[in-house]
């Protein structure tokens, strides 16, 4: 991502301590008190201009996100975003936090199980073989998610990226963790209303590109409330052939 800072960048991120948080370590273990409840954590890694982030917690206010990316520039821009999506659906900021903060280091700023969900949209992909290990779902990335999330932990992904779409779903096998709601066309019927999109989602899809996604069931609680979901469905299923005509 190309990016011109401007002049004053620090002093624009200092002036808003309500939304933008300069020394997230010192949340660690402390996020919940932070937000002044105990609602779910969902995080979003690497929220570029923070479009998604700003959307999602406008419009869910039972719910608490943080928005991380490694540039000033971007949290800054990304808290006028939040500012704007406030002006367009309602709320305050109270849900939401922005973080400067390199993802390699998750583990400074989240305690073990703090978190309920992680959102991974458009992750670079690092096309070179010798770059794998920077991807965000290579399996050393996914142990640490798998530390900070709590039982009813969740990964949601979404990427254009075909070659980083396959090594994730590798990834994920390797470790033995369940997926779901896994898709190689999100868009094919039409733009999913019920999601919000990304910056970049927003212009892939315009283009005609294809954008991957999955959700991937970390926590114990989400895994064995998927499969009663499941066996529930398999039940209606069944009931419903039962009363068929022979
Ligand atoms: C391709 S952009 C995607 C932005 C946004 N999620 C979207 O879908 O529009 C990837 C973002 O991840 C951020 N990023 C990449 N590696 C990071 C790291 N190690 N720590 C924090 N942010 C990172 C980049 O700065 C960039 O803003």
């Amino acid at each position: 991502m190309r990016l011109r800072g401007r002049k004053g960048i620090k002093e624009a991120l200092e002036a808003q301590p309500e939304l933008v948080v300069l020394e997230p370590q010192a949340n660690k273990g402390r996020w919940r008190e932070a937000f002044g409840n105990d609602r779910p954590i969902h995080v979003e890694l690497g929220m570029g201009k923070g479009k998604f982030i700003s959307e999602l917690s406008a419009l869910n206010p039972e719910t608490n996100y943080i928005g991380i990316d490694m540039y000033d520039e971007l949290i800054r821009r990304g808290s006028e975003k939040a500012r704007d999506s406030r002006e367009v659906h309602g709320g305050d900021l109270s849900n939401l936090r922005l973080v400067r903060f390199n993802i390699e280091d998750l583990e400074d700023i989240f305690e073990q199980g703090e978190l309920n969900r992680i959102y991974l949209n458009f992750s670079d992909p690092w096309p070179k073989k010798k770059h794998a290990r920077r991807r965000l779902t290579h399996p050393a990335f996914i142990r640490k998610y798998e530390q900070v999330l709590n039982e009813w932990g969740e990964i949601h992904f979404k990427t254009d990226s075909r070659s980083l779409f396959e090594f994730s779903l590798n990834s994920f096998a390797d470790l033995g963790i369940r997926l779901r709601q896994i898709s190689l066309d999100l868009h094919a019927d039409g733009p999913r209303t019920d999601l919000v999109m990304t910056e970049y989602e927003t212009k892939f899809s315009q283009q005609g590109m294809p954008i991957h996604r999955l959700e991937a069931l970390i926590g114990p609680k989400a895994l064995q409330a998927h499969i009663e979901r499941l066996a529930g469905v398999d039940e209606a299923a069944a009931a419903e052939e039962s009363e068929q005509p022979e």
